[in-house]
């Protein structure tokens, strides 16, 4: 049965990857680490989004209108879609690639339409923790609208959530209905396939020992199961600076190396970026393979009065706190489909 699903997992596309994980220090404080793996550059630009802010779901008529609660700062791909960063509650959104996802097509008369790439936004504008999040998304009351990415890729992510108090969740949308892991042992997240069937996978890994055996490929699958082996082999750092430290060590291990190429796998995709999160101290570390410095940003010195800004990235090299750094800027438009599909 494992085996089986091995086999299939193996042989599942990996168009897209990215990994993420959750990591505890010694004084029981949590930081998110993650990588954004892409066949091509993200264009990833970084946003402070204030609280009080009028945004609506941007797909026409039928979409899920709200006003932001927390201030957040998100880090988006090709001007698009927001998909990682924080709120100012220390809650922390991660997107990334899965292939299986269905968000479905049909419109339910009870559900409000929002595009994928408002998604993550959308929860971190209004919950301060992940059960918040969960009790409020469970009903399934959301329509997520996907067009295909700029890439060509199908507009394919599930999303994983972590807080300040050990809350972590996965929401997937399989054959068109939301399914959620909700629960802080649900600490790592990589691609395909779907959590249950990774989860099955992890347990075999678990059984052969890490320090036994460890599967090798840039696959999602062997990527989860390193992933959770480094992370609760790694010992619990005393400090903030030795946490992030720790948090980076392991999304950096988890890497795929700038423009690796096979040929059985034309898809595979680099890692662009890596971010780590500390959920405590309100700091959004950020790492570009293609920069040779990590920046960061403390939520608490931010000036969230201007309005909506964005560091002025990577248009200028960027190095250490850059909380002052942001500038104005017009928000991006949230992925839609063509305007003239839009009012049918
Ligand atoms: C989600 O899990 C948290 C604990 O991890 C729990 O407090 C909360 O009640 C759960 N929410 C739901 C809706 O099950
Ligand atoms: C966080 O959750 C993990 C997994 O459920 C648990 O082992 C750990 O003790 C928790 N830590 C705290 C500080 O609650």
């Amino acid at each position: 049965m494992v085996l089986g699903a091995m086999v299939m997992a193996v042989a599942a596309s990996l168009a897209q990857g990215c990994s993420r994980a959750v990591y505890e220090d010694a004084a029981g404080h949590f930081y998110t680490g993650r990588t954004m793996d892409w066949t091509e550059p993200t264009k990833a630009k970084i946003w402070a989004f204030p609280k009080g802010m009028k945004r609506d779901g941007g797909v026409g008529p039928g979409s899920l209108e709200w006003t932001s609660k927390w201030s957040s700062v998100v880090t988006s791909m090709y001007d698009i879609a927001s998909v990682d960063g924080m709120n100012e509650k220390g809650l922390v959104g991660s997107m990334l690639y899965l292939v299986e996802t269905d968000y479905g097509n049909e419109h339910r008369g009870d559900q409000k339409k929002l595009s994928v790439g408002a998604w993550m936004q959308y929860v971190l504008d209004s919950f301060a923790t992940v059960p918040e999040a969960v009790s409020a998304l469970q009903s399934d009351a959301l329509n997520i609208i996907a067009p295909d990415l700029p890439s060509g890729d199908a507009c394919a992510a599930h999303l994983a959530l972590s807080d300040a108090s050990n809350g972590s969740a996965i929401f997937e949308y399989i054959a068109g209905r939301l399914v959620i892991h909700n629960g802080s042992q649900y600490k790592v997240m990589t691609n395909s396939p779907p959590y249950d069937q990774q989860l099955a996978l992890t347990a075999y890994w678990e059984g052969v020992g890490g320090n036994t055996f460890l599967p090798g490929t840039h696959r999602a699958a062997d990527r989860f199961a390193r992933l959770s082996f480094n992370l609760h082999a790694v010992p619990k750092a005393n400090t903030p600076e030795v946490a992030v430290a720790t948090a980076f060590s392991l999304v950096r291990s988890i890497s795929v190396p700038l423009g690796l190429a096979d040929p059985h796998h034309p898809n595979l995709a680099s890692t662009r970026w890596r971010s780590v999160t500390d959920h405590t101290h309100g700091k959004y570390y950020f790492d570009s393979v293609i920069n040779p410095s990590v920046f960061w940003v403390d939520l608490d010195n931010i000036d969230f009065t201007g309005g909506v800004q964005r560091l002025p990235w990577p248009e200028e090299d960027l190095a250490g706190d850059v909380s002052k750094k942001f500038v104005p800027s017009e928000p991006f438009p949230f992925i839609h489909p063509p305007a003239r599909q839009l009012h049918v």
